[in-house]
């Protein structure tokens, strides 16, 4: 396995490389659910090719980025073991020699969940996978659907600008009780840990309802009622939207495809978890 720091390195080891490239982008402290999307680029590319950077652009909280898990010699075991060919892992200054002026708008999509709570969080998302893209030139690109609307924006991203990039989306990777995995679960206190699976038991509650026929407003209501109940959480928002483009359903009917999309803050630490639907 390769690690390189510097655009150059990185470049001219894939130039000598004509194989088809399976690439996978993450911010490290990587967990079982980052390493599936590296086995299945290992089994469906010739080359496998893992981008490990705090993205500092796409946090909109510095205590976020600050308190961010950096755990390199760890990863790159992990790595290893999972057949990655290559590491990138460049530093801040070699990913951004001058702050990038360019913006991106991806229009409604981006002004829904996370987009509405994390102003500027996704054009800094699109900065750098565009970035990355140009750099690593993958066949496949991987992603998680624990980051759904990511996903989404991912796909709006190379449709708009052309990328010959075939996207690639894998399940969520859960602990046994149901939490989605994250690299912010190492932040947690044993005691928010030990209550963090509330959220994944809310949304499949959630889900179970609204297969029972209540309607979208009751199921909303029956949630946010549950987490007034738990003073440990501070629920930032829940909704019951459209898999397509993410904005809410007012309405649900039987058989429909549906996202239910949740964030909620538990100490300092900001989860998200989804659960699809007739997908
Ligand atoms: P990061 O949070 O490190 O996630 C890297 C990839 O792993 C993303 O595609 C994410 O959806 C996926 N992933 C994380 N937890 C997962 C889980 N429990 N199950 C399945 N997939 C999971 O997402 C980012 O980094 C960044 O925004 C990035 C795309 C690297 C751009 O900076």
């Amino acid at each position: 396995m390769h690690l390189f720091t510097t655009i150059a390195e990185l470049r001219s080891f894939l130039a000598q490389q004509p194989q088809s490239i399976g690439f996978v982008p993450t911010m490290g402290a990587l967990h079982e659910g980052h390493l599936q999307l590296i086995r299945k680029a290992r089994a469906e590319n010739e080359r496998v090719v893992c981008s490990i950077f705090v993205n500092p652009i796409q946090f909109n909280n510095a205590d976020d980025l600050a308190r961010y898990p950096r755990t390199l010699e760890q990863d790159s075991a992990l790595l290893e073991a999972a057949g990655c060919d290559v590491i990138f892992a460049p530093s801040a200054e070699e990913m951004y020699p001058s702050a990038p002026v360019m913006t991106f708008d991806f229009g409604p999509l981006e002004r829904v969940l996370e987009g509405a709570f994390r102003p500027g969080h996704f054009n800094g998302v699109g900065i750098v996978v565009s970035k990355l893209f140009h750099l690593v030139q993958p066949t496949r690109a991987y992603f998680g659907q624990k980051d759904l609307q990511q996903c989404l924006i991912v796909r709006r991203l190379i449709n708009d600008l052309s990328f010959p990039i075939e996207l690639i989306i894998a399940p969520t990777v859960r602990e046994a009780d149901g939490l989605a995995m994250s690299s912010r679960n190492r932040n947690l206190t044993d005691e928010e840990r030990a209550l963090a699976p509330f959220i994944q038991a809310e949304l499949q509650k959630a889900k179970a309802a609204l297969e029972a026929g209540l309607t979208v407003p009751q199921v909303k209501a029956e949630l946010l009622n549950a987490f007034a109940g738990q003073s440990a959480f501070s629920l930032e928002y829940f909704e019951i939207a459209d898999t397509e483009n993410l904005l809410p359903l007012e309405e649900y009917e039987a058989g429909q495809a549906a996202a239910l999309c949740l964030a909620a803050h538990l100490g300092k630490v900001r989860l998200i978890d989804n659960v699809l639907l007739n997908v």
